[in-house]
């Protein structure tokens, strides 16, 4: 902290009361199902550290100006809101993100979601989701970037920098919060919410790389976990928060909880009551309690009881106060309440938004090179449930209040083709079984059940319009609603009768071509041996139709790449490449799968991704076949596009250390660049392998090290790649 800084927090702390310091220790509820005290009440009274689920910029001037003139030591209000993936804008999901294998797709992203939410006088988002998630199955898969740590990482630090800029000052740049702190996505069977057992190593090795990747890159705020971790809930865990965060990490922001999280210590059986889940978590450094109200209502009663001393609160409100100031929320509390209509959706930001989706869409198959389209087509047949649904193009995770504003993949084609004849079958509807609790806030999610009758007259004429065209695009896959929070699933599958509606069109004997869009890997076993040409669209966003179109008919040529392997059956998570060797590897002949009903080997492989040209990647060379430990090696490959036109190639590093101290995953991505080529072009891309790729936490040594050892490493464009090199590191 400067000493400015320091000295300001200092006499706001002389000043305040107890209870104005519980107030600051708290995030209050703005929204209208609100029980108990209104926030009105408790600014006045005493302030508020935050207040989130609210989206009106009117109500947040009025807000803040009750804490700015009535509340006693006038201190603003942080306003807070989930903006995942674009505020106005909608970008592509954070998992579709993550396959442009391009930092600067999120980075930009989050930079424009910034801009529009901040114009709307939000100056906080519960973003980036870090959680790295190896199971499909997990709902929340969606709001990560996969199940790799070096590629999480490289998006974490992409976001914050997106979101925040380098000065927490930028009034066009809002706080952005590293989340779930730690191991969320390692839920006990992808079952949202249930608790994770990890080792310290799996924690240090896999879980962590991104949440330190975000404080370097100088994140404000860190939300605690919703989940038990090895027996000690996220949000009353002293290790996680004061040892690693801080003690560790040197992170000098503040952690706000999940949503009730503090009270829920008492459900999770470890806390005794709320005063107890309260106290729990302040000392387990928790600074802000979300929505709970556990701070404020028991912080006065544990003073006085002599729990806790002042000295400890006045250091979780130090940070709070600290970055207020940073932002320069004491001069500046209130929004323009004309701004957000003259920067919301600018034609910039749905460029970018479409550029995003381009780059993040992988192509997963393409026999015969049916793609791309000619387009000269003049009657195409569009069947698939998704296909003309805004919230499925959107996806999960939208603002409060948000319309729907997304070009569907319908109206994406019919933009891009006015003259063809575009005929238009959904098929049967999809839905979840179990309805989502937060179905009240989704017009969609309200729409009547289908009727068996109207399903079958619905598939029927699905075939139909197939029959009668010269080109069949299926837009199938996921609704919003069924990835994302409270949206697990046990099975993989294309949910209800997409798959069988596929194969009667497949039947048909047309070209045909299946676009997915989806918050999660799917098991699209049938589809991947028979629909020739797949595109994995993700929920694009915004420009998401505009942007398949472009890629369909060959106006951009696909790059993206896979951020998670897609597993041939649910039951098959979590499924990972980064997986170490036991007995009987399934490279040895005799032992091709770990299962005799299916192979245990992905559909897709992690980091597969193909194009509409052809790259060759040779040439693999080392600065030296050894190194010391301490010291950097050199890599380089040249990669050439084979093919006929311009495309992107991503070059993909992985190593694997042959022994050691502990036993180490047979392939880790160690370093990765996307490149654009022209036909004929060569480039050469260059990595460096230091201390940070070649070091581990060992669970033998308890603490990182690196090993002397012989080293395998692959250069290719997954993380199948083959072409070979070997090296040593020695003392
Ligand atoms: C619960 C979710 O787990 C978290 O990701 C989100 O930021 C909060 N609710 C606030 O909406």
């Amino acid at each position: 902290m400067n000493d400015d800084v320091t000295k300001r927090v200092e006499a706001l702390l002389k000043q305040m009361s107890l209870a104005e310091k519980a107030g600051q220790l708290a995030q209050i509820s703005g929204a209208d199902w609100n029980q108990g005290p209104q926030p009105e009440e408790i600014i006045r009274e005493r302030g508020a550290g935050s207040l989130l689920w609210l989206n009106d910029t009117k109500r947040f001037n009025a807000l803040q100006k009750i804490a700015m003139e009535e509340s006693p030591s006038k201190i603003p209000i942080l306003f807070a809101l989930d903006v995942i993936h674009g505020y106005s804008t909608i970008f592509p999901l954070p998992l579709a993100m993550a396959s442009s294998w391009d930092p600067s797709v999120a980075e930009q992203a989050q930079a424009v979601a910034a801009k529009e939410s901040r114009a709307a006088g939000l100056h906080w988002t519960f973003g980036p989701m870090l959680d790295i998630a190896r199971d499909a199955r997990w709902g929340r898969i969606v709001e990560g970037a996969g199940e790799d740590p070096y590629l999480g990482s490289a998006m974490a630090a992409a976001q914050v920098r997106g979101f925040q800029g380098d000065d927490l000052s930028d009034p066009e740049r809002i706080l952005a919060c590293a989340k779930h702190f730690a191991g969320y996505g390692a839920a006990d069977g992808g079952r949202d919410y249930d608790p994770v057992y990890l080792s310290e190593a799996q924690l240090r090795n896999i879980y962590f790389p991104p949440f330190q990747a975000a404080v370097r890159a100088g994140v404000g705020t860190f939300m605690s976990a919703y989940m038990d971790l090895n027996n000690v809930p996220a949000s009353g865990n002293s290790w996680l928060m004061n040892d690693v965060l801080r003690g560790e990490w040197g992170f000098d922001g503040f952690i706000v909880s999940d949503a009730f999280a503090v009270s829920n210590l008492a459900i999770e059986g470890f806390a005794r009551d709320k005063k107890d889940s309260a106290l729990r978590s302040l000392n387990a450094g928790l600074n802000m309690d979300m929505a709970s109200n556990s701070y404020i209502e028991n912080l006065e009663a544990l003073v006085k009881d002599g729990s806790i001393s002042m000295e400890q609160i006045d250091a979780l409100v130090r940070p709070i106060l600290s970055i207020k100031i940073k932002m320069g929320l004491f001069e500046n509390p209130y929004v323009d309440e004309t701004l957000l209509e003259k920067v919301a959706a600018l034609p910039e930001h749905w460029q970018a938004a479409r550029s995003a989706a381009q780059r993040s869409m992988v192509l997963l198959r393409n026999e015969g090179n049916v793609l791309p389209l000619s387009n000269e087509l003049k009657n195409i047949a569009v069947i698939g449930p998704v296909a003309d649904w805004m919230e499925a193009t959107e996806g999960p995770w939208m603002v409060f209040g948000h319309q729907p504003n997304a070009v569907t993949v319908l109206q994406g084609l019919r933009n891009k083709l006015p003259d063809a004849k575009i005929t238009y079958a959904p098929g049967p509807d999809i839905r979840r079984d179990i309805p989502h609790p937060f179905g009240e806030f989704d017009a969609t999610a309200k729409r009547p059940a289908q009727k068996p009758e109207d399903a079958e007259a619905a598939f029927k004429a699905a075939v139909e319009a197939a029959r009668n065209a010269d080109v069949v695009i299926a837009v199938m896959g996921e609704s919003h609603d069924m990835s994302g929070e409270f949206a697990s699933r046990g099975s993989l599958d294309l949910p209800g009768r997409q798959e069988e509606l596929l194969k009667a069109v497949s039947a048909l004997g047309k070209p045909i071509v299946l676009v997915l869009l989806n918050g999660r890997p799917l098991s699209i076993n049938w589809a991947a041996e028979n629909i020739p040409a797949i595109l994995e669209a993700w929920q694009p966003g915004s420009e998401g139709g505009n942007a398949v179109a472009d890629i369909l008919f060959g106006d951009v040529n696909p790059g993206g790449k896979l951020p998670v392997c897609f597993p041939r059956n649910g039951n098959h998570a979590p499924l990972y490449y980064a997986r170490v060797t036991t007995h009987a590897p399934e490279s040895s002949p005799n032992y091709r799968s770990r299962y005799w009903d299916s192979p245990t080997t992905p559909l897709y492989p992690f980091g597969f991704g193909l194009s509409y040209t052809t790259f060759s990647i040779s040439n693999l060379k080392l600065s030296s076949s050894q190194v010391k430990i301490g010291q950097s090696l050199t890599v380089t490959a040249d990669v050439t596009n084979t093919g006929k036109v311009a495309g992107d190639q991503v070059v993909q590093l992985y190593i694997h250390q042959k022994w050691g101290s502990d036993s180490r995953p047979m392939r880790e991505l160690k370093g990765f660049e996307r490149i654009t080529l022209q036909p004929g072009e060569t480039k050469t891309v260059t990595f460096q392998l230091g201390p940070d790729e070649l070091g581990y936490w060992s669970t033998n040594a308890g603490k990182w090290i690196q090993d002397t050892a012989s080293f395998d490493l692959w250069a290719g464009s997954d993380s199948l790649a083959s072409l070979h090199a070997e090296f040593e590191v020695t003392a």
